[in-house]
């Protein structure tokens, strides 16, 4: 039997590569930034499986780049933003993703976001770099209280029930809208407008999809207290960035965090980046070491599965196997 052709987008943790290069000899994008566009469509050419990150548009134009033969697309994430799926499925490709095993990353970072923007750690830290630090005086840098307060959770998924699971510690009221989710770690269901209007602190768990996108938007952030911090570690999309820019720089919200901007990286110029009240750190959710060697691993045994062709462990087309 002729090797299959792999072509790996970029040099993913060793436990991933390594259980590849088990079964198969990979050809690997080794340069620390991704392929163009260019090198992408042109390297896909006549492969049988891809292994891609999410900084790659995995589209219908990719997929007839990579011939017909294209067995399976696996991603290294566990949002699929970047691949059309559907165009997948009517190719009959499966496509893998890793959930489950960045869960617990992604809400600590949520929480070190949260209590970051809440306490003004960062602006703390410049303050004593610039030299600014001649006292202790009772009105430096006043932030927020998480312990007590209410925190709102769009979106209840995996990720979104592990931050209502740590805030369990904060004794905090924890509301949640997800009409899709169930109840548990003593959270509250209620609608947007009622999570938006009671909460001290907003935090976005949803995946970026025609329906979410700039659900944060100017209407969002005006139901929002004046007092209250939005944290985002789903997609940069999900928040219109404009208008999170006006009501941060009119102070109709007091601050956000964000892990994830559109696009990623962002521009220099942008204007967030002018605003103390928001921070941003460049989309570090899932960058534990063991989380991202799992993660690794997880898109390995998706990708060797479906070369095999075998059932992807964890599929988000699974459609494709009952035809
Ligand atoms: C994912 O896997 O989708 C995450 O955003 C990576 O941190």
């Amino acid at each position: 039997m002729t090797q299959p052709c792999i072509f790996i987008t970029r040099l993913i943790p060793d436990r991933g590569l390594a259980l590849v290069k088990q079964h198969f000899h990979p050809d690997v994008w080794s340069d620390e930034m991704p392929p163009s566009r260019a090198e992408l469509l042109q390297r896909v050419r006549g492969v049988d499986g891809l292994l891609c990150l999410l900084t790659e548009k995995i589209d219908a134009e990719l997929m007839d780049a990579a011939g017909p033969q294209l067995k399976v697309i696996s991603s290294m994430s566990v949002g699929v933003d970047h691949i059309d799926v559907s165009a997948a499925t009517a190719r009959g490709i499966p496509v893998g993703n890793t959930p489950g095993v960045l869960t617990d990353a992604t809400a600590d970072m949520a929480f070190a976001l949260l209590l970051a923007a809440a306490r003004r750690v960062v602006e703390g830290e410049k303050y004593v770099r610039e030299g600014k630090w001649k006292t202790w005086h009772p009105q430096l840098l006043l932030g927020a209280d998480f312990v007590g307060s209410t925190l709102g959770i769009v979106g209840f998924g995996r990720i979104g029930q592990a931050v209502a699971k740590r805030a369990k510690g904060f004794d905090v009221r924890v509301l949640f809208h997800d009409p899709s989710a169930e109840l548990l770690h003593g959270a509250q269901p209620v609608d947007l407008d009622t999570l938006l209007q009671e909460s001290d602190f907003v935090s976005i768990h949803v995946p970026l999809t025609p329906e979410t996108k700039h659900l944060v938007n100017a209407s969002f952030l005006a139901k929002m207290k004046p007092s209250a911090i939005l944290v985002n570690t789903s997609r940069g999309g999900v928040v219109d960035q404009t208008a999170l820019y006006t009501a941060l720089k009119s102070h109709k919200i007091f601050a956000a965090a964000l892990d994830v901007t559109d696009p990623e990286p962002l521009p220099m110029d942008s204007p967030l980046l002018e605003l103390e009240n928001c921070l941003i750190v460049p989309h570090l959710g899932s960058a534990s070491k063991h989380t991202r060697e799992m993660m690794a691993y997880l898109a390995a045994e998706n990708l060797i599965a479906g070369l095999k062709g075998e059932k992807l462990p964890n599929c988000v087309n699974p459609e494709i196997y009952s035809r």
